[in-house]
Order: structure tokens, then sequence, then C-alpha cells
């Protein structure tokens, strides 16, 4: 009997099995526990041998089964660690992490630039009404400057905002001055699409109002943002231009490399000037004095990446998100 439970325990060859062979030997009606159960019927004398002989078995059995038992279990892991196993030398799977947007960037940049100068940031809404868009800003009805800026008109006579200028009367109604402040925004125009110019775009306004504020604040202004973003020393211009809400009012550029040609060019980037004294009035304002500028975001942004056409933004081609991924 103890050599044939042995040689089961032996052939046992999965922990399954053995817990089978288990039940059959040392279990409740198992083999050996009923020899035990037999005892009763033998003769006293016998008892005691046959019950001593009995033990020795069950106990070598438990032994056989203890040692099959952790010889599977370690067959079981090693199966286990030999299927798992993980090649550390193979390459990995490269996840694409995601990234700010390029003109976010820029925008996020500018925001820093203008912060640390003691700006506030404000900003307002895309959906204007031609008070705010034109009409507080000193364009007079009919004025062919409101034809300049081609304007998307929704059917209750609203409008998309086409610069970000009207923020400068919304501003003035809800706080006093002396204050600095800069707003970035989305704008629209209803024009043709090329390489310098998209119908949906950003800009930046700055809006700079108190006792003595004169044209060289402004001049200053844009030579610290220059500086700032692109190094001290960058050279900006400004030249003379019209807007209704500025008197007088400029246009300004900065110099830069032109990707395209490789020559040093003056890159327009947007109009300037002192505030107006209609717009002040407009905004009940006495006594002070103002300068604002306004650019276009995205013409800004062709600088530091270098892109030669301003639709680069907007048609999401990963060779260029990836291509300036650590850029600005
Ligand atoms: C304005 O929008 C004025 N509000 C700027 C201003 C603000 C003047 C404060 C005075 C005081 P303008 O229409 O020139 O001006 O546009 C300003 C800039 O926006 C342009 O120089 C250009 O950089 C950018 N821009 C204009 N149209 C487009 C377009 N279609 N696509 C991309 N950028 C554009």
């Amino acid at each position: 009997m103890l050599e044939e439970a042995l040689a089961a325990v032996e052939a046992a060859s999965d922990l399954q099995e053995l817990q089978t062979v288990r039940v059959r030997y040392l279990g409740k009606k198992g083999e050996l526990t009923r020899g035990l159960k037999r005892l009763g019927s033998l003769p006293p004398e016998e008892r005691r041998e046959a019950g001593r002989r009995i033990n020795e078995d069950k106990q070598a059995v438990e032994r056989a089964i203890q040692e099959r038992r952790q010889a599977l279990e370690r067959d079981v892991l090693e199966a286990q660690l030999e299927s798992e196993r993980v090649d550390v030398t193979l390459p990995g799977t490269r996840f694409n992490a995601g990234g700010l947007h390029l003109l976010t960037r820029v925008t996020n940049r500018l925001l820093d630039v203008f912060t640390a100068l003691g700006y506030e940031v404000a900003v307002g809404p895309e959906l204007e009404t031609d008070h705010y868009n034109f009409e507080a800003l000193n364009f007079p009805e009919e004025h062919p400057a409101r034809d300049e800026q081609d304007t998307f008109w929704t059917t209750d006579g609203r409008l998309l905002r086409t610069h970000t200028s009207p923020m400068q009367v919304r501003y003035m109604e809800m706080h006093k001055p002396p204050f600095k402040v800069v707003v970035p925004g989305k704008v629209f125009r209803n024009e043709a699409v090329d390489t310098t110019h998209e119908a949906q775009f950003h800009q930046l306004e700055a809006l700079v109002v108190g006792e003595r504020i004169t044209m060289a604040d402004l001049r200053g202004a844009i030579e610290e943002m220059a500086g700032a973003l692109f190094g001290a020393g960058t050279r900006t211009r400004l030249q003379p231009s019209f807007f209704p809400f500025v008197e007088p009012g400029a246009e300004f550029a900065i110099h830069w490399t032109n990707p395209r040609s490789r020559r040093q060019e003056w890159l327009e980037l947007g109009g300037c000037g002192m505030v107006h004294p209609n717009v002040f009035g407009a905004v009940g304002y006495r006594g002070v004095t103002g300068f604002a500028f306004g650019f276009g975001i995205e013409r800004l942004a062709l600088v530091p990446y270098g892109l030669p056409d301003i639709r680069a933004f907007y048609q999401g081609d990963l060779r260029v998100l990836r291509q300036f991924r650590g850029a600005l």
C-alpha cells in the first residue's frame, strides 16, 4: 500500500492530480485512513503495532506529497517566469506625447513677457456688436476703413470681431485709469487666404492709460516686447499710418530674417498709436492719455518658427508640430 501511494505521488504531473492522490490515500475515506478505522477489528495485541505502522505510512505519504507539491509549484513558477519573460533590451513602444499648439505657446510667452512688465490680462467676446467693433472706436458710418476689415455679419446684425480693439472700449468701461492691459484673442475676417492671411487668426492688443503716457512710452513698450522675445537689440520700426481710433497712428515692424529669402527684412506686425480723444470720449475718460497697439500673433509666430506660410499653423500637419515640439 505504501509503495503504491508513494508511486502515485511521484506520478502526479500537476497540483490537481496531486490533490486527487492525497484524497485517495489520506482523505476521510482514503485508503490509509480506512486502515486506521479497521484497527478496531484487530486483536488488541496487534492493534498497537498496526496503528504505529499505518501512522508511519501516512506520515511518509504526507512528506512525499509535500515534496512533490514543492517541486510542482516550482515548475509552475518557472513556466510562468519563462512565459512572461521581458526582454529589457528590446526597443520599447514609443508613445506620442501631446503638446501645446505652437500658437498657444507663443501666446503664453507673450503673456509672460507682458505680465512681467506689469500688465493685466483680459479677454472679451468673439461675437461683437457694431458699437464696440467700429462705432465706439471712432469708425464713422460709411467710412472706408470699415471695409478694410471685411466683416462676417450674423443674421441678427452682430458680427465676428475683426480685431481685438473692441476690448479697449469694454475694458475702459469697466476700469478706472491708470492701467496697463493686454488682450489676446481670436479674430475673423472675410478675406482670401494666402501665405500671410487667414480668415481666422489671433491678435494681441495692448492698452496703457494714465496721466502722462506718451508716444515714447509706446515705442519703449514695443522695443521691450521685441527684446524680451527675440533678444536685446532686436530692431523695431514705427511708420505713420491711419487707424480711426488712434491719433497719431503708426504701423510697427520688427527686423527679422525671412526664411524664404534668407534676407534681413522688416516684418509688419500690427498697428499702434495714441488713443484718440473720441474713444476716451465714448467711455467718459477725461484728463488722461494712452497708447494702444495690436498685432497678429500668427505673423509674430512666423519669426521663432521660421515658417514661410501662415496656413501651417492650422493644417495640423504633424511634421510641422513635431518639428517644433521643443521650440520657444
Ligand atoms: C488692426 O486690426 C488694429 N486693430 C490694430 C491696432 C490696434 C491699431 C491698436 C492701433 C491701435 P490691422 O487690420 O492692420 O489692424 O491688423 C493688425 C495685424 O493683424 C496685421 O498687421 C497683421 O499682423 C494681422 N493680420 C491682419 N489681417 C490678417 C489676416 N487675414 N491673417 C493673419 N493676420 C492678419
